[in-house]
């Protein structure tokens, strides 16, 4: 399950490791597939992420080990891969498995609500930060427990999509979506999720934008005045 173990010593790339090029071969084949449900921005959107990928892919770049960290979430980890291998996106859900020692867990946020601290983390695979280094574009994964609501917030000069993996999950209370769902987020879209009831959700999501944003891509919740102001309230 680990990369190759006589190649400590030497700079470590993305074909020296098959697990990170499976995973990043699944998040190809997401975002090659699959329909744009008519929408030109998705269609856009889907090809930017592709386009980015499989340059990355070529290129070859660097493993940058990072320490495996866990959050109380990921606690709900191998009951989302479980759900996921029953379903649409099982072959993805069995790509992350093979690489769930080797994930950092973060929040992202300075100030984190303490009850969203237990149900909340994500975990980047590729971006400027690694573990697969790349600058024009970030993918990762977000995970939720059961009856979560993520607050309201927006990504400046940053253009989100989540394809769901496993539960199920609304934006907006705007409809419930299931594994195989794309959901783009503009930049500067307000958004706020909540989760089903008894079960977890897994995202893969994927970020576009400039190498300076996407480094520090300063993540904060949205106070109420400002979505107010936003949705003309
Ligand atoms: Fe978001």
């Amino acid at each position: 399950m680990n990369e190759p173990a006589d190649l400590p010593q030497q700079t470590l790339r993305l074909h020296d490791c098959p697990n990170w090029l499976y995973l990043l071969r699944e998040y190809d084949a997401l975002y090659r597939s699959g329909s744009a449900g008519g929408s030109r921005l998705i269609r856009s959107h889907r090809k930017r992420v592709r386009d980015s990928l499989a340059a990355i892919i070529d290129a070859n770049p660097e493993i940058e080990a990072r320490p495996a960290a866990t959050k109380p979430v990921t606690a709900h980890l191998g009951r989302a891969l479980d759900l996921g291998e029953l379903g649409a996106m099982r072959c993805m859900s069995r790509a992350l498995e093979r690489v769930a020692d080797r994930l950092t867990w973060e929040y992202g946020y300075e100030k984190v609500p303490k009850a969203l601290s237990r149900k909340y983390a994500y975990c980047e695979v590729l971006g400027p930060r690694g573990p697969v280094r790349a600058e024009q574009l970030v993918l990762g994964f977000v995970l939720f427990a059961p009856q979560t609501t993520y607050p309201q917030h927006s990504h400046k000069d940053i253009e989100e999509s989540y394809i769901s993996i496993a539960g199920a999950w609304s934006e907006n209370d705007a409809a419930v979506h299931a594994p195989g769902s794309l959901i783009l987020n503009r930049p500067e879209q307000e958004h706020r999720i909540t989760t089903g009831n008894l079960e977890p959700c897994l995202l893969a999501y994927a970020w576009t934008g400039s190498e300076e944003r996407l480094t520090a891509p300063g993540m904060k919740f949205s106070s109420n005045r400002t979505v107010r102001v936003k949705q003309g309230i």
